[in-house]
Formats: C-alpha cells, sequence, structure tokens
C-alpha cells in the first residue's frame, strides 16, 4: 500500500509540501496541488480524511431550509444550528423558504449546486421525496421526510397531554385548540391528538381550530381568535399550538373584555422570548430547542462521515407555568 512519502516522490516534492496540499494549509500553487493529486490517483493512494474531502470536494457547509427566521421558534433553532455546527467545523448556508414549495425544491437543488455536505430541513410543504434523491445527507426537524431520512423534534404528543392535562387542573370545562392544518404531514399535529384524547378521556367539551399555512407565515392569528370568541363565549381554556398564537389570543381577550386568566386561560408551545414579553406571561410548553439543534448537527455530521444513525430522535418537553393559567 502506498503512503504520503511515495505521492510525494511521484509528484517530485518534498513529503511536507504533499502534507500541506492534502491538510489544505499555507499556499501551494495549482500546478504543484495537481501534481500531488496525479500522484494520489495514480497510486491509488488511500488518504485521510481531509485529503479524502478535498477529493470529493467536500465543502464543510451544511444547508438549513427552515419556513423563516422571523418565526422566533425557528429564529433560535437556526442560531443554535450554526452554534453547533461551527463548533464541529461546519459552516451554514441559511435559507428561508417561506413555506413555499417551490422555494423547498430550489433551496434544496441550489444547495446540491454549491456542493454543501448535507441538508438540515425544518420546512415542508410538499412530498419532497424525488426532490431529495440526490445523494446528499438530509436530517429533518419536526418533519417525517420519509422513511429513512433521520428526524429530530420534540415529544409533541407529551406536549399536548400536558397543556390539555394542566388547563383541566386549572378548572377548564370548554377547551379549544388552535394550530396548523392536520394536512401537512407535521410531527406537530400530535399537540391535536394528544389533546382530543385527554379532553375526550375526561369528558370535557372541545374544539378543534386549525389555522391556514398564510397564517402560519404571515404570522397573524387575529381573525381566527377573534371568531372564536364570538361563536364560542363559553370558551374558558385555550391550548394555542405556538407562542405566537398564545400571545394573540392575549390581545384579542383583552380586546373582547375577558380577563386572563380569570374568564379564559391560555397554555402556549415553545416557550420562546415572547412567552415572557407579554401581560400576563404565558404558561407554556417548553421544546428544547437547545438539545433540538444540537442532535441535528450531530446527526448530519455523522451521516457525512458515513455512520449509522438513529432514524428518529423524540426529545421530551416540560411545562412552564406562569400567569396565563
Ligand atoms: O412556532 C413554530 C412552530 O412550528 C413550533 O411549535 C414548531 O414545532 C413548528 O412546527
Amino acid at each position: 500500500m502506498s503512503n504520503l512519502k511515495d505521492v510525494a516522490s511521484l509528484a517530485g516534492i518534498s513529503v511536507t509540501t504533499a502534507s500541506r496540499v492534502l491538510n489544505n494549509r499555507g499556499y501551494i500553487g495549482e500546478e504543484t496541488r495537481n501534481k500531488v493529486y496525479d500522484a494520489m490517483k495514480q497510486l491509488n493512494y488511500q488518504p485521510n480524511e481531509i485529503a479524502r474531502s478535498l477529493f470529493r470536494q467536500h465543502t464543510n457547509i451544511i444547508g438549513v431550509i427552515v419556513p423563516s427566521v422571523s418565526n422566533p421558534f425557528f429564529g433560535k433553532l437556526t442560531e443554535l444550528i450554526e452554534i453547533y455546527a461551527v463548533e464541529k467545523g461546519f459552516k451554514i448556508l441559511l435559507c428561508n423558504s417561506f413555506h413555499e414549495k417551490e422555494k423547498e425544491i430550489e433551496y434544496i437543488q441550489m444547495l446540491k449546486s454549491n456542493k454543501v455536505d448535507g441538508i438540515i430541513i425544518g420546512s415542508r410543504t410538499t412530498d419532497l421525496g424525488k426532490y431529495m434523491d440526490i445523494g446528499l445527507p438530509f436530517v429533518s426537524i419536526d418533519r417525517i421526510l420519509s422513511e429513512n431520512t433521520p428526524c429530530v423534534s420534540s415529544d409533541n404528543y407529551q406536549g399536548g397531554e400536558l397543556a390539555t392535562q394542566f388547563l383541566i387542573k386549572k378548572g377548564c370545562k370548554n377547551l379549544v385548540f388552535i394550530g396548523g392544518s392536520p394536512n401537512l404531514n407535521l410531527m406537530a399535529n400530535k399537540r391535536n391528538e394528544a389533546f382530543t384524547d385527554v379532553c375526550e378521556k375526561a369528558g370535557i367539551k372541545h374544539m378543534t381550530v386549525t389555522t391556514g399555512e398564510n397564517q402560519f407565515s404571515a404570522m397573524d392569528y387575529t381573525e381566527c381568535i377573534d371568531h372564536l370568541f364570538c361563536n364560542n363565549p363559553q370558551c374558558d381554556g385555550i391550548f394555542a399550538s405556538s407562542d405566537i398564537i398564545a400571545a394573540q389570543v392575549i390581545q384579542v381577550a383583552a380586546k373582547n373584555g375577558r380577563k386572563v386568566p380569570r374568564d379564559v386561560k391560555i397554555v402556549g408551545y415553545d416557550d420562546v422570548i415572547i412567552s415572557e414579553l407579554t401581560l400576563p406571561k404565558i404558561t407554556t410548553v417548553r421544546q428544547p430547542i437547545d438539545q433540538i439543534s444540537r442532535y441535528a448537527v450531530n446527526i448530519i455530521a455523522d451521516e457525512i462521515k458515513g455512520e449509522i444513525v438513529p432514524r428518529r430522535t423524540v426529545l421530551p418537553v416540560s411545562l412552564i407555568v406562569r400567569d396565563s393559567t
């Protein structure tokens, strides 16, 4: 088996220079670099990981596709993904899909041509199956992309149970869940499943209000909340599937003369900064955004190295009790 010395001697340069080429250190002229690559090819030299990545043109860049960083959950998630990626020697290339199918597809193709080493995707509006068949490792967050694509999420069913059980414990008799469209195959749908199961079991009157994708992108839910207060004045407890929704429930409740938590109690979801900025502060289900990001980066880094990685990672959530209940 040939070694670096053989490569250096065939290329007609010193071992130190050959090693600098392999480790991409210091200034190396194009001609010298090519001589080393030719010698490596001729000798079928099995290089170390760094040299191998040079051959494969690894960029040490991870593509990250999220709906929008203006959503505080995805803003925090992206920031943490970047921090953990940098710790592992990667940079990130960030794409906001605005939940548009064409953008998701375009970005996957763009990331491929920019030779990223892998893609973390937290946005999915469509079946991306055939577009993901591009020989790159993928990790999804909160969305199932395919049977074999690793997915990291928090335990959405547990979150739904915690929120609903707490509202019932606080005396609510007429509950409403407000969340995204069940048509998207999102893990977050499990929050509503748990809500329904817990209410049914406890014999509590319940109703689900689903919001559209446009509302998710615009982060404006006031109209449907207004509608809810008009049509269901008996509602005394609301489980909102994000803190953004919960914050708007507080606003609309005030506008309708309903006091929180006296007349209506509210539990949000995510535990992002906004939950502590409202009056009253929002009781919410905390998603472990830090852990989700760290796992996603570790999994993609391991996949890039060709290691076997877990297909499903589900992390526990917790209830953070504040003043809206
Ligand atoms: O606020 C954004 C929400 O959409 C989060 O709860 C997250 O889980 C995502 O699916």
